[in-house]
């Protein structure tokens, strides 16, 4: 697979990311068999959050990989921590406590990316700070980012921590593509003008910040998968079309649309199943015409002005 620098880093990681949300799902042998194909096809980049089951994902995954020094020094962790039942906590006792309980159950002595998984209204940058140079200090994190933060909360934190953010995870799938359709519909009278994130893709762009797209096939927050789905007949039959060309399936087309954009993000995807793992890693070989990549934007329903 393709791979890239993640953000501002020398961290080189491959073009796709395999998300671990859903790993419980699968049993013992499936989950091994799951994780190998993912090696054996340059997948070595693993997204976690320690409240993926409850915690249970992580550990899965560290069983599944048979997890040792060797088969750690040949893959990349990244895993979140900042969600609590009932609100978000970016303390400094809650990030330090909560990276030592994901690498036990990862059983690892360091992750390479931290990212700060929603943003906390009682954040206190300073303490944020002082987390991040204990991690970064004692070996435990190597780099940090966040995931589901606008252009002034990055900025505000940058302001106090020292370390680059290097990535911001955020839901963008074809269907849930407002971060691009408000910079293309830029003042005009019509909701997808309306600027929902701050610009938040041109300010990853200009300060060298990896975008992950999360849930690439997913419409809505969860409501289900765009590919195949009767109600987005127009976008399927684009999507059919051209994965027909290049003589793959929908699910590779799918990731190539994310892929083209030329912010080079790391979309994060989050199927257990072997085949569509393999589909997804092949978009990394598929390059997107700019007539292909807007004729599924806008067969999304997505409009130009
Ligand atoms: N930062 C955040 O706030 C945040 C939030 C949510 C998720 N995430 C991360 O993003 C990752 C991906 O999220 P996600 O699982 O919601 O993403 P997704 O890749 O959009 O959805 C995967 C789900 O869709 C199903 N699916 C059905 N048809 C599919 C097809 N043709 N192609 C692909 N998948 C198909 C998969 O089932 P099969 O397994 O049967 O293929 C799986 O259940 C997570 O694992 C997690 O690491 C981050």
């Amino acid at each position: 697979m393709r791979t890239m620098k993640l953000g501002s880093s020398n961290l080189e990681v491959p073009v796709v990311a395999v998300g671990c949300m859903r790993i419980n799902s699968l049993e013992k042998k499936e989950a091994e068999r799951f994780v190998q194909t993912a090696l054996e096809h340059g997948a070595n980049f693993f997204d976690h959050a320690d409240i993926y089951g409850k915690g249970d994902c992580e550990e899965i995954f560290a069983d599944a990989i048979h997890m040792s020094p060797t088969v750690r020094e040949n893959i990349i962790l990244q895993s979140k921590c900042g969600i609590r039942k009932g609100m978000f906590d970016f303390s400094k006792e809650h990030i330090l406590q909560s990276v030592d309980g994901i690498l036990q159950r990862l059983n690892t002595e360091y992750l390479d990316t931290l990212l700060l998984h929603r943003p906390d209204a009682l954040v206190e940058p300073e303490e944020v700070a002082e987390a991040f140079d204990i991690l970064e200090q004692s070996g435990k994190v190597r780099h940090f980012g966040v995931s589901n933060q606008n252009p002034m909360q990055i900025q505000l934190l940058q302001k106090y921590v020292k370390q680059p953010i290097v990535a911001n995870q955020l839901q963008l799938s074809i269907t849930n593509a407002n971060m691009i359709s408000n910079g293309i519909n830029v003042n005009m009278e019509n909701d997808s003008a309306i600027n929902r994130d701050g610009s938040i893709l041109d300010f990853c762009r200009l300060h060298d910040i990896t975008i992950q797209p999360w849930s690439p096939f997913q419409f809505g927050f969860f409501e289900g998968v765009f590919l195949g789905n009767d109600k987005f007949p127009e976008l399927n039959q684009q999507i059919d079309e051209i994965a027909d060309k290049y003589q793959v399936s929908n699910t590779t087309i799918a990731i190539a649309w994310l892929l083209r954009h030329p912010a080079n993000m790391q979309p994060v995807i989050g199927t257990m199943n072997v085949d569509r793992l393999i589909d997804c890693i092949k978009a990394s070989d598929v390059y997107l015409t700019r007539e292909e990549w807007y004729s599924i934007y806008r067969a999304a329903g997505n409009i130009l002005p």
